[in-house]
């Protein structure tokens, strides 16, 4: 039997690091709000690097950890609703930067849940024996798509990326899945809209491709849908919450979080939380916090975790995972 198992992890963030009080230099806001409603603290902000550029120092970060040719990767997929082309792909990009010519690549759009979606594919193809391996990253530079007239959202969101190397192996690394998607609520949260006008019958395009958001229709989805996931987790893998080392959720806000924690009754402290540094870098959230935990030394070989991601589609997933 073929598995897939995460090795090693790797980050990159841009260095402008904008501050609750940076912002309200621009935006009618202030720095209490923000972090009572959500528990930010800072963000960073790109200031010229696109999607693809901090993609590629993501993954070559992961790649030398790893002491791994970039020629002998075989899939890269990037997760991502920000990337600098609908065509190219930034993970086609990411390819070309790290001269991994004969590697697969390509992307996946599911917003905040994207790098649980990317690594799902990715077991996928390595469990029925395809590729060998694959680097799997989730990167966003959403300070584009971010409207700083509108502080319901500009304040929320950040920039970052980070990924992981899989390979097969002959030991389970995923232990138990669970993805799921609510088209119906799609528009709760939307980012990068085009209105299907052309210049052929003379109408001008939509140019409103900002990032919008009805915040409570999406904290009412994320804490009913992310306590459904873990427990489906829970049951399929069979693993006893007192198994799992930490549970990575995806880093939007802070309440959020306190509600999964009191409705399953898991402890705060299990929960490893980054997000004051960050922000809601999207699909980069939970990479960024695994590889800083890898960093930290907070995670050894073997440790059981379990990650969950929510967001825009709607979508949702979670994955059980021995390291
Ligand atoms: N600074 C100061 N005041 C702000 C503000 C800001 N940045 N943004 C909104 N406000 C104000 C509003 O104008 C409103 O004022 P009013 O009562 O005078 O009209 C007040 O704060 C309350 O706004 P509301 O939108 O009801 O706040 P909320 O408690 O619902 O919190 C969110 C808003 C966005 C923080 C919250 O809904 C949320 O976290 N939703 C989930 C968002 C998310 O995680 N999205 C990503 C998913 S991947």
């Amino acid at each position: 039997m073929i598995y897939s198992k995460i090795l090693f992890t790797g980050a990159y963030v841009p260095e402008n690091s904008i501050s609750n009080d940076d912002l309200t230099t621009i935006v009618d806001t202030n720095d209490e709000w923000i972090r009572t409603r959500s528990g930010i603290e800072q963000r960073y902000f790109s200031k010229g690097e696109n999607t693809s550029d901090i993609a590629a120092k993501a993954g070559l970060d992961v790649l030398n950890k790893g002491n791994i040719n970039p020629k002998d990767v075989d899939l890269i997929i990037v997760a991502t609703v920000s990337g600098d082309y609908t065509t190219p792909s930034t993970a086609c990009l990411v390819q070309a930067a790290l001269g991994a010519e004969n590697a697969v690549a390509f992307d996946i759009s599911a917003a905040c849940s994207g790098f649980i979606f990317a690594m799902s594919v990715a077991d996928k193809y390595i469990r029925s024996g395809v590729y060998r391996n694959a680097l799997v990253i989730g990167a966003e530079v959403l300070s584009k798509y971010l409207d700083f007239t509108d502080r319901g959202t500009c304040v929320l969101f950040g920039d970052g990326a980070a990924g992981v190397y899989m390979e097969a192996s002959d030991t389970p690394g995923i232990l138990a899945e669970d993805m799921g998607s609510d088209g119906s609520r799609g528009l709760a949260l939307t980012c990068g809209h085009r209105k299907a006008e052309n210049g052929f019958f003379g109408t001008k395009r939509d140019e409103n491709s900002f990032l919008q958001m009805d915040g409570r229709a999406v904290f009412d989805f994320a804490t009913r849908q992310t306590p459904k996931c873990i427990r489906i987790l829970l049951e399929k893998s069979g693993i006893p919450l007192e198994k799992i080392r930490y549970v990575i959720p995806h880093q939007a806000n802070i309440r959020i979080v306190e509600v999964i924690s009191r409705k399953l009754k898991i402890p705060m402290e299990k929960f490893y939380m980054n997000l004051h540094q960050y922000g809601n870098t999207s699909s980069a959230t939970i990479p960024i916090a695994l590889n800083e935990m890898m960093e930290k030394g907070m995670l050894q070989k073997d440790d059981i975790i379990l990650i969950v991601g929510f967001g825009g589609g709607l979508t949702w997933g979670g994955m059980m995972i021995q390291l």
